[in-house]
């Protein structure tokens, strides 16, 4: 199993030696490796058991820093980057030579962002080169937002995971590209449509959902437990799946409840940072409890409603 600790210096040493390090950052753990070193990175598609060599978020620790792997910023991707690094959104941007092609799957844009967590950005700034990490989950399942959720899934292939505690957006980031001068919105998260729109105008979201994505989290079904998951009334579902024991994701108060039930709230004061910041850790709960199937009901589409739906929607694809 991987040590779990806070100790920067010894998250250092394996990266390094091109060994792979759990980091925390305020979306979700990542299963970090030297990003300018394609042995390093290859080790992190072996471990997610990913089908594919799909594209990887390099994080840097800061605006600066993103200059030395990209050959220019859009003035308006600047701006998002001004605003709202470090933070939780992913910026599609012109690669340099140094960043592998391993790194980007042979695209001409790299993703890059500045996490905003204090642990990782101390180890990003220790370190000679920024840091190449996906979601530190098996391929398709739940994106970990503890350190003891990666141990659980990833602790035998890797030597150390940076326990920065939970993660306090609890959703991926949101990624962001500009073609022919329109700002696209490639997958909804952490940063809201609201918020970006807000510092660059109108933006158009092109979710990818065909069954040959180029972005792997764009799968339909994806971050899935393994329990069926059900979408809609929490009552009409289930009144469907009577006899079974059932799983369910609230959200605002609930006056609902049943001995055969395990309900769970995603905030009874209908808080959105607070769902987004509960979701996944209550899917995993679920999905390893004895219950047999899992309900949710959708939020209303609006903030980070919209990313927190995009994730029940893929949860419950099959
Ligand atoms: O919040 C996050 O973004 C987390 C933390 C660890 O930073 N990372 C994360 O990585 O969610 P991952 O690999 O699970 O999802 C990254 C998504 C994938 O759908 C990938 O295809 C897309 O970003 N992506 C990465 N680089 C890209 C590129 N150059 N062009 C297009 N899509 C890219
Ligand atoms: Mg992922």
């Amino acid at each position: 199993m991987a040590e779990i600790g806070n100790n920067i210096s010894i998250a250092k040493d394996f990266l390094e030696k091109q060994q792979l390090v759990a980091i925390p950052t305020e979306t979700v753990y990542g299963l970090a490796a030297n990003a300018l070193d394609s042995i390093a990175v290859a080790r992190i598609f072996e471990a997610k058991e990913r089908p594919t060599f799909d594209p990887l978020i390099v994080h840097v620790s800061g605006l600066t820093d993103a200059l030395n792997y990209v050959t220019a910023i859009q003035p308006s991707l600047m701006k998002l980057a001004e605003k709202y690094w470090p933070g939780p959104l992913t910026l599609l941007l012109p690669k340099k030579s140094n960043i592998p092609d391993l790194v980007t799957s042979g695209l001409d844009r790299v993703g890059i962002r500045v996490p905003d967590h204090a642990l990782t950005l101390e180890l990003l700034r220790s370190l000679r080169f920024p840091l190449a990490a996906p979601s530190a989950n098996p391929f398709g399942y739940i994106s970990p937002t503890r350190a003891e959720h990666v141990q659980k899934q990833l602790g035998h292939k890797i030597p150390y995971i940076l326990d920065g505690g939970d993660c306090s957006v609890g959703l991926e980031s949101t990624i962001v590209g500009e073609e022919d001068g329109v700002i696209i919105i490639y997958r909804l998260g952490g940063l809201s449509v609201d918020q970006i729109e807000a510092v660059v105008g109108k933006v158009s979201v092109q979710l990818n959902q065909s069954s040959n994505p180029k972005a792997p989290g764009q799968l339909k079904s994806h971050y899935a437990p393994k329990k069926p998951v059900y979408l809609g009334d929490l009552k009409e579902l289930q009144a469907a799946h009577f006899g079974k024991k059932i799983g369910a994701i609230a959200f605002g108060e609930q006056t609902f409840f049943g001995p055969t039930i395990l309900m769970k709230n995603l905030s009874p004061s209908k808080n959105y940072q607070e769902a987004a910041a509960h979701l996944f850790s209550f899917l995993r709960d679920l999905d390893e409890s004895d219950v047999d199937i899992i309900t949710c009901e959708l939020l209303p589409e609006q903030g980070l409603g919209l990313a927190i739906n995009d994730r029940l929607r893929r949860a419950a694809a099959i």
